[in-house]
């Protein structure tokens, strides 16, 4: 199941170069890619690694810590696909009738967050379509007993890891295809990448410079505290 990694709405702001990559992070990913008692193996090892380098003993400290929270539990949802408690379908919503994502999922310019629309936006249209449908008469429900919709949430990461919206999609100009594959197709949502952190960084390593001139970082503190 593939992600779709059709480059940026602003593609010529990204330039694709190579960038000389951080040998000690290449192998640390490499590593990371192994689970649980490998991790920490690979781990002891590199500690020597790192060790050895001046300056480094911050991301030593950050790898001892992580390689300890993570073991055992394995964060690799993709193709998760939970049934939600509406038939709410992005192939018709932002496929059939092509409506934007950012519609709904306004946060994802502004903010960390991408957010999950509240029941009102549903009514923007439904207070006049389909109102004979169960589905659409569970929204009037929510809003009449104030409780907001019980979506099951299909991404989540752990504490540890830290991702920004905002810095992605108004800043770099990156498509959320990119990222969460062809939503617009999908009839239930689901993970369709690893979202792993081999995913994060083959990007942020490739990345010259973004619209701004940032260049992404591959330092464990940008995305680890
Ligand atoms: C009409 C409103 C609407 C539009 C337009 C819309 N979405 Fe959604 N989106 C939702 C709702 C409601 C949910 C929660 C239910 C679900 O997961 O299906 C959701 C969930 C998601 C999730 C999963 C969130 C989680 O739980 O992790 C992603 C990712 C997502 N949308 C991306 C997109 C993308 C990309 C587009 C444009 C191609 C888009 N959406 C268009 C309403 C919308
Ligand atoms: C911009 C307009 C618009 C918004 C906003 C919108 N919808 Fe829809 N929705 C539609 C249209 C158009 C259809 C297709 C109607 C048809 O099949 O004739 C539809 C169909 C549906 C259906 C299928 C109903 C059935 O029984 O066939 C559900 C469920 C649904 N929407 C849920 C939602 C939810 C939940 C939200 C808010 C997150 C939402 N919609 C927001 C326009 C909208
Ligand atoms: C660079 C990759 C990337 C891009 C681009 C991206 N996302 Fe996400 N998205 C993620 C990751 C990673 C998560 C899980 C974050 C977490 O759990 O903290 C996520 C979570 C979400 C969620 C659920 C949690 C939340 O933040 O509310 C929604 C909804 C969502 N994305 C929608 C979108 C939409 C819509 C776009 C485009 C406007 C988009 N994303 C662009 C990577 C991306
Ligand atoms: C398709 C390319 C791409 C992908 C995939 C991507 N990023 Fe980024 N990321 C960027 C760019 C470009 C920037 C710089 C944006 C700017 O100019 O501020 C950035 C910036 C960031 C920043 C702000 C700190 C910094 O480096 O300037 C964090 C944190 C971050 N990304 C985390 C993540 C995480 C976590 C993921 C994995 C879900 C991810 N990124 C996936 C391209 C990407
Ligand atoms: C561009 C963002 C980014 C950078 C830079 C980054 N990580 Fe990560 N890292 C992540 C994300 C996102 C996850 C969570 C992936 C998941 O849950 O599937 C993660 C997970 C981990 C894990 C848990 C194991 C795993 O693979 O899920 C460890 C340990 C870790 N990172 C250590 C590091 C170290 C050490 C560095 C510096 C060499 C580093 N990270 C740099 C984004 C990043």
């Amino acid at each position: 199941m593939g992600v779709d990694y059709r480059f940026p709405r602003h593609a010529s702001a990204l330039t694709l170069g190579a960038r000389p990559s951080n040998d000690v992070n290449g192998l640390l990913v490499g590593a990371l890619r192994a689970r649980s008692f490998q991790i920490i193996a690979l781990f002891a090892g590199e500690a020597g690694l790192l060790g050895a380098c001046s300056g480094c003993s911050g991301t030593l400290l950050v790898s001892v810590i992580l390689a300890t929270l993570f073991v055992g539990c394995n964060t690799n949802q993709q193709g998760y696909e939970p049934e939600q408690p509406i038939a709410y379908s992005h192939a018709v919503h932002a496929g059939r009738f092509q409506i934007d994502c950012l519609y709904c999922h306004f946060g994802a310019e502004r903010s960390r967050h991408a957010g999950v629309p509240p029941a009102q936006v549903c009514m923007n249209c439904h207070s006049q379509i389909k109102r004979d449908s169960p589905d659409i008469q569970k929204i009037d429900a929510a809003i009449e007993s104030g409780t907001p919709i019980a979506w099951t949430r299909v991404h989540r990461y752990p504490d540890f890891a830290y991702f920004d919206h905002s810095r992605h999609v108004a800043v770099a100009g990156i498509r959320c295809q990119s990222c969460h594959g062809p939503v617009e197709t999908m009839t239930r949502l689901r993970q369709a990448g690893t979202m792993s952190m081999g995913f994060c960084l083959d990007c942020h390593r490739k990345t010259e410079h973004s619209g701004n001139g940032a260049v992404p970082s591959t330092d464990c503190s940008a995305c680890h505290y």
